[in-house]
């Protein structure tokens, strides 16, 4: 495994290393089936490393294989060295949760290698093997050094002090954790809860940080283990662990510039705490325009709160979308892609987008059709939902 500092990826696609470049067509002209691909690293990286077993929760789905996903995200965003290294740090950081050591990434970029050699056939030349020793090793390298720099603990500890019932699907949950996580505002965590040891969820608090008390919403999905048992099952004196905040939402308040926040369902709860850190610094010398959405009137739970935070500040304005015609005239109706589109002009703002992994997708692509430069689109990656 490579073991140097590969220099940053400069920023034009044109100028890629060219191993990263490499890595990156590869993954696509060798044709990689994620569903071949990821019960056979696991494989390969326990058959190398049977310890490393323990670490992984019991069930290893396709569907909950982050691994596979964040390792195309991370070759998508080459491009963007600047953004992708502060994500990898943060992973770095945050793998501390999982008992994850520095020595633990020669195995499995060892097994990484290996499966991927399998998976792409006669596509597997000396060249593209260079090239993904290169990129893993480039991408290990910011991972450790992220955790290295770390000096804070690898999770809190917490207590659920309020389990609130929103509707059938949503809840709020307050966490009181032992010390104060140390986040921003618009951050998200890691969390594991005790009816679900090992699985780690990422949730949002829904305030700016202000002592030790977390704040999240959580929706429960279709077929979601830990979302339903939270929503079902968690109660007041549950302990949890928080891992690394991640994230940087807030790069987008720039005190020159408005501000477009567009949040769908509990995608609201990082809006609701970049607003909270607003008011207590005393608010944003440029309007501040949300729009909110959700499938119907009944499930904007966030919207009367929102609706105060307006009486309270000149610069804040609302916007209800729902998707299903309301009963009575009032909120927009569409999709948040759709409305916030129509609404239009947004080439001169700072753009943060936050909600479910389609609804994100969506929207970018709105939004960039529509002239909004990426570098003005603010958005956690999608790739570990
Ligand atoms: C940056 C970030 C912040 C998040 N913040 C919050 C938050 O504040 N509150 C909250 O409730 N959730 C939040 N989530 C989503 C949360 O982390 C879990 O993904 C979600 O609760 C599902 O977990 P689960 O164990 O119930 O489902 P899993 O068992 O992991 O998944 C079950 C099925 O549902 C699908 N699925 C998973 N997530 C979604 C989704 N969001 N939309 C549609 N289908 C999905 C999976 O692909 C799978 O097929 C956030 C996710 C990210 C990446
Ligand atoms: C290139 C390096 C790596 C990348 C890009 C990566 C990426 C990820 C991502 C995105 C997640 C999901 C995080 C979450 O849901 O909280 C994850 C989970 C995990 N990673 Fe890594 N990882 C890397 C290296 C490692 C290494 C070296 C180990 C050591 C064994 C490791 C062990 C784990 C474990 C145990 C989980 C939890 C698994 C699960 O919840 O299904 N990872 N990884």
């Amino acid at each position: 495994m490579s073991e140097g500092m590969p220099g940053l990826a400069p920023a034009h696609p044109e100028e890629l290393h060219p191993h990263l470049a490499l890595a990156r067509r590869s993954l696509t002209t060798a044709g990689i089936d994620m569903a071949e691909f990821v019960p056979l690293f696991y494989r390969t990286l326990f058959g190398y490393a049977p310890g490393l077993r323990s670490l992984f929760p019991l069930s290893l789905s396709v569907q909950q294989s982050r691994f596979g996903r964040a390792l195309v995200h991370v070759l998508t965003t080459l491009d963007e060295p600047e953004s992708l290294v502060g994500f990898l740090e943060q992973l770095g950081r945050d793998h501390r949760k999982f008992d994850v050591r520095e020595e633990h990434y020669a195995a499995v970029g060892r097994a990484l290698l290996a499966t991927l050699r399998e998976c792409a056939g006669e596509a597997w030349t000396p060249e593209v093997a260079e090239a993904w020793e290169y990129t893993y090793g480039y991408v290990a390298d910011v991972m450790r050094r992220g955790a290295r720099a770390d000096t804070g603990p690898a999770w809190w500890a917490g207590e659920v002090v309020e389990h609130r019932r929103l509707d059938r699907d949503n809840a709020i949950v307050r966490v009181r954790t032992d010390g104060a996580v140390d986040y921003r505002a618009g951050q998200y965590v890691g969390v594991e809860t005790p009816q679900h040891p090992r699985l780690w969820r990422y949730l949002s608090p829904a305030t700016a940080p202000d002592g030790d008390v977390l704040e999240f919403q959580v929706k429960a999905i279709g077929y979601g283990s830990v979302s339903r048992g939270i929503v079902a099952s968690a109660a007041p004196g549950d302990r949890w662990r928080i891992g690394s905040p991640m994230g940087a939402l807030d790069q987008a308040i720039a005190p020159g510039r408005e501000l477009l926040m567009i949040a769908g369902g509990t995608g609201i709860s990082p809006v609701r705490a970049l607003l909270d850190q607003l008011e207590r610094d005393g608010g944003h010398p440029q309007r501040v325009v949300v729009f909110y959405g959700a499938r119907d009137w009944e499930s904007l739970h966030a919207l009367d709160g929102l609706r105060r935070a307006t009486y309270r500040n000149g610069w804040l304005d609302v916007i209800p979308v729902v998707e299903e015609e309301p009963p009575a005239p009032g909120p927009q109706v569409g999709t948040l892609a759709e409305v916030a589109a129509r609404f239009g002009g947004w080439d001169d703002c700072e753009i943060v987008v936050s909600g479910s992994p389609a609804m994100l997708a969506a929207t970018v692509r709105r939004l960039r059709g529509a002239g909004a430069p990426l570098e003005r689109i603010h958005y956690d990656p999608f790739v570990v939902d």
